[in-house]
């Protein structure tokens, strides 16, 4: 969603602010704008659409010999995509800009007062109620003003602010949206996602919530909640600044599809102890505290959501605990029943949507022990979780996730075995064996991903055309399907849906005539009968049916039209390569429709609003 760049230093500062607007572009937004000091002055630049578009506008300004300014990217929320309701937003008098990351809840209110003294609002966002409210507050001290304002606001923000009367200092500050700090020999950055401050640095300053920083050329000075100065340790991350580029590819989610074996590769084996234990840094149950678990409850959006369907099948069957698993925003206003023998699990790529922090928040306060499987290091759900797991994806920049699902889908298998042997369910011999079958794993997805490549770029031409296609499935291949067709649907813009294979006769065969499209997700053994049956009920009504299945499989497979066959891999763990090909198929059919790949229209990387 929204994104923050801000930069103080010896250089000119429009081309960093402008670098890194760009870097966080993946995260989805429809307007961008800047802010310098320059001759006392404050000047904002902004404007609907791309940041291109921004570039353009402003191309004589990157000689502007500005030292400082913020920068931001819009998603809207509060008012349409405009130029004036882009960021940034100026207060009456031109005394303060800011950028804001978030959404303030007490805004409404806050307006109302601001307008009946008089104040002229230029936008609809809630955002610039911020910038007012900083100059009727100013007392002659930036960090203060800032202090006193933000302890008018409900909601959540991410606060980068230039101030016409210091123009050599940025004051931010945080609570609920990211901000992270780095400083290099050019000067200071700022930014609300690491992947703009890489190619500066690697140590990165985490800003906590309700913290402030002062930020000059020379460095940075950090306050504690109750404003009191505090020393901050930075965190090293060995990212390579390659991470955030596309290294030849032609998108970011091809990229990141073809990184899989080594996602998955680093999740696993880290977790993997010499002596063949599964072991978590910071999650550990005794056995007897393992057996005591009554249930657990898996909870997160969009394709973490998915990757807990895949984890619900998995954990039930080896470790024996009923796992319920629910959508985030549906999740924290069900008045969940929870206590303190029930595990949950949130699972976020980004470590900042709304409603999962909202739902772990809500865990935490009704007692449940909670365990976060997160990506972004440091994140607010890895910071409140009551442990944390963290997928080592590295960063992920398209959209659509690939191999952050992926790594919390293997995260879900190593969490099930590690279950299933303090339980005593899973010992001995069949444990080392499933050990050894998941340590084989990443291999087995290289290999997919070089046999199928080529098979799905052409299979994707029949897609190109179509308005709707219907994706089947049951038990582990259901979970599959269901991020299949979102994989489809979210970079295409092709109608389709998810089906346990089952309840299709129940409504949903009735849309099924000759020509539709029908994939059959039936690399999973212990059904495959089944869905068997299914796919001769779409085939009797005129559907073409394309099979995605284990080698184990491929001789019964004899009456679909077209079938992409799998290597043979452990039953448990097929969504693994079964989810493969479906990535590649969104991916090439998306590119021949000529679609915005990593941008897809109106979505966000980071749903930080609910
Ligand atoms: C957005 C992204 C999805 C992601 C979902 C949950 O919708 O586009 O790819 O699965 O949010 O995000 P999270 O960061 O919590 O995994």
């Amino acid at each position: 969603m929204c994104g923050i760049v801000g930069y103080i230093g010896n250089n000119r500062a429009v081309p960093y602010l402008l670098e890194g607007l760009e870097k966080l572009e993946y995260r989805g937004y429809d307007s961008a704008g800047i802010a310098t000091v320059e001759n006392g002055r404050l000047r904002i630049l902004k404007t609907k659409g791309r940041v291109s578009r921004l570039e353009a506008l402003i191309a004589s300004e990157r000689q502007s010999p500005a030292r400082i300014g913020i920068g931001h990217t819009r998603w809207a929320t509060h008012g349409k995509p405009s130029d004036c309701n882009a960021h940034p937003h100026e207060s009456q008098n031109g005394l303060f800009c800011v950028v804001h990351n978030g959404v303030i809840e007490n805004y409404h209110a806050l307006k109302q007062t601001l307008q009946a003294q008089g104040v002229t609002f230029r936008s609809e966002t809630d955002t610039e109620v911020i910038a007012h409210l900083l100059e009727q507050n100013y007392d002659g001290d930036f960090v203060s003003t800032v202090r006193k304002t933000t302890a008018m606001l409900e909601g959540a923000y991410a606060l980068c602010i230039l101030c016409r009367d210091f123009p050599d200092r940025i004051v931010c500050t945080r609570w609920g949206s990211p901000l992270v700090l780095g400083k290099s020999e050019e000067g200071c950055f700022i930014a609300s996602d690491v992947s703009a401050l890489l190619r500066h640095t690697n140590d990165i300053f985490y800003l906590d919530g309700n913290e402030t920083v002062l930020v000059t050329a020379q460095g940075m000075t950090f306050f504690d909640k109750t404003g009191a100065p505090v020393q901050k340790q930075s965190r090293h991350l060995n990212l390579d600044v390659s991470a955030a580029q596309k290294d030849g590819y032609d998108h970011f989610m091809l990229k990141e599809i073809m990184e899989q074996p080594k996602a998955v590769g680093d999740t696993i084996r880290s977790r993997i102890t010499k002596n063949g234990e599964i072991a978590f840094e910071d999650f550990h149950l005794t056995d007897d505290e393992a057996r005591a678990l009554q249930r657990i409850t898996v909870v997160a959006c969009g394709s973490a959501y998915h990757a807990g369907a895949v984890g619900k099948y998995v954990m039930e069957k080896l470790a024996r605990l009923p796992v319920e698993i629910d959508i985030a925003s549906e999740f924290r206003y069900r008045d969940p029943v929870l206590d303190a023998h029930t595990l949950v699990i949130l699972i976020s790529q980004s470590g900042e949507t709304a409603d999962t922090l909202a739902a772990l928040r809500l865990a935490n306060e009704q007692g449940a022990k909670t365990l976060c499987i997160v990506n972004v290091v440091s994140s607010s759900i890895a910071n409140e979780g009551g442990s944390v797991i963290y997928t080592h994806a590295g960063p992920e920049i398209a959209v659509a996730t690939t191999k952050a699902y992926a790594a919390q889908v293997s995260v879900f298998y190593l969490l099930a075995g590690y279950l299933a042997q303090k339980r005593g369910l899973l010992t001995g011999d069949a444990f080392r064996s499933y050990v050894r079958d998941l340590l084989a794993l990443p291999d087995l997805i290289g290999k997919t991903l070089n046999d199928c490549r080529a098979q799905m770029e052409a299979l994707s031409q029949m897609f190109i055309p179509l308005e709707h296609a219907y994706f089947i499935g049951r038990n582990l291949d259901y979970a599959c399907a269901m991020e299949a067709s979102l994989k489809l649907k979210e970079i295409s813009y092709i109608h389709s849906e998810a089906y346990a294979a089952g309840e299709l006769k129940h409504g949903t065969i009735s849309l099924i005539e000759k020509g539709t499209l029908v994939v059959a997700l039936c690399a999973c053994s212990a059904v495959f009968p089944k869905t068997l049956s299914n796919i001769k009920e779409v085939k009797a009504r005129g559907a073409r049916v394309l099979a995605v299945a284990t080698d184990a499989e491929n001789a019964a497979l004899s009456e679909v039209d077209y079938k992409v066959i799998l290597p043979n891999v452990n039953a448990l763990f097929s969504v693994s390569l079964e989810v493969l090909p479906m990535q590649l198929l969104g991916y090439y059919t998306a590119k021949n429709r000529g679609c915005d790949i990593d941008k897809p229209r109106n979505l966000a990387k980071s749903v930080t609003v609910e």
